[in-house]
């Protein structure tokens, strides 16, 4: 039984249309115009109990308008969206007893109150007796290292430890599932480090269900197997993150740097394609005579690419450059690995 489903899930938004010409403010209080928006655009997808999910996109795509209809924040315009049993929408507070929410761009705690008051709060919200609050605080204390800070009002901590009290102020109540959009935003190699570690020990050791925002390609390799995603809407792409790379990695990048400018345009090279020259990843020496050839070593080798290259251009360098998942999720996004 899917823990987490959502079916044909729409939300539009819409706003007053902007008008122009003359007398524009004053026409606008008379006109019932309006442009729509759709954010989320029949979104299909079922999440089984225990899966650390990657919800992927690029900005606008509609991650966190479906993480917000999940959370019951927004209701859908269409469509139905499932979070243990429950339409979110319809049923925000029993369902808020189930999920643990982590909005990266905005904290979810009382600013000037200590993070201590702030949990304090949180455990009568969620009537968690004594004991159990103590324990809990002191196992998240310790596992994510808040000592230091608890007695610190939200509004002085560093982004880093914010995140991580919000994290804490999530997982309380003990959810079973996590909804985390974008929750390592900002964060310095090491606190991120720190975050997923304990993002993937909760879904280890308590089987906690997360769905996870992100557009840090490091978080996913390190967290997630499976990816859901979307772009304007709807779903680009749904599976294994190893199949993704199974099916789209094995392109290579050949990099040439060409001896005289004047070789370009590309001539047609059997099997390469060229392509931008950011796609190579590394600073270019000499970005002006960089020509970067894609292509796929089970049609033709590296050699044979090299020799045919070799006679149309006049090369100074090359070097082989393995492609990168940002780059692969990129031309999903752009639709060019279709
Ligand atoms: N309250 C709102 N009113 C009107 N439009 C909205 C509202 N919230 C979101 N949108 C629009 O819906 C679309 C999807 O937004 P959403 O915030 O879900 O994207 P996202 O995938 O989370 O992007 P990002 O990576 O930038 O966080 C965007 O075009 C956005 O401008
Ligand atoms: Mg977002």
């Amino acid at each position: 039984m899917p823990v987490i489903e959502a079916v044909e899930l729409v939300k539009e938004f819409s706003r007053p249309t902007p008008l122009e010409g003359r007398f524009a403010r004053v026409r606008a209080l008379f006109s019932t115009q309006r442009d729509i928006t759709r954010a989320v655009n029949g979104v299909n997808f079922t999440i089984e109990p225990g899966e650390l999910v990657g919800y992927l996109g690029p900005n606008g795509a509609g991650k966190s308008t479906t993480i917000k209809m999940l959370t019951g924040i927004l209701a859908p315009t269409s469509g139905v969206c499932r979070v243990a049993g429950l339409e979110p929408s319809r049923d925000r507070i029993r369902n808020a007893r189930n999920i643990g929410v982590v909005f990266g761009q905005r904290t979810q705690l009382w600013y000037d109150l200590p993070l201590r008051d702030s949990f304090e709060v949180l455990a009568d919200l969620y009537n968690l007796d004594r004991t159990t609050y103590r324990r809990r605080v002191g196992l998240f204390t310790e596992l994510l290292e808040l000592s230091d800070f608890l007695d610190t009002p939200v509004r002085s901590l560093s982004l880093g430890q914010r995140m991580r009290g919000d994290l804490v102020a999530a997982m309380l109540h003990e959810p079973s599932i996590l909804f985390l959009d974008e929750p390592t935003v900002g964060l310095d190699v090491v606190a991120k480090a720190r975050l997923t570690e304990f993002i993937a020990e909760t879904n280890r050791t308590a089987g906690t269900t997360v769905v996870l925002t992100t557009h840090d390609m490091d978080d996913i390799e390190r967290l997630c197997r499976r990816i859901i995603v979307i772009d304007s809407g709807s779903v680009l792409y749904d599976g294994d993150l190893s199949r993704l790379k199974e099916r789209f990695m094995p392109y290579r990048l050949l990099v040439l740097t060409l001896a005289e400018r004047s070789m370009r345009p590309a001539p047609d090279l059997p099997y390469a394609t060229e392509v931008d020259a950011d796609a190579a990843g590394t600073a270019l020496a000499h970005p002006d005579r960089t020509v970067v050839l894609r292509f796929d070593p089970r049609e033709i080798t590296t050699p044979e690419l090299i020799a045919h290259a070799s006679q149309v251009y006049q090369v100074d360098e090359l070097s082989i450059v393995d492609p990168r998942l940002t780059d692969v999720i990129s031309q999903l996004y752009d639709g060019s690995l279709a």
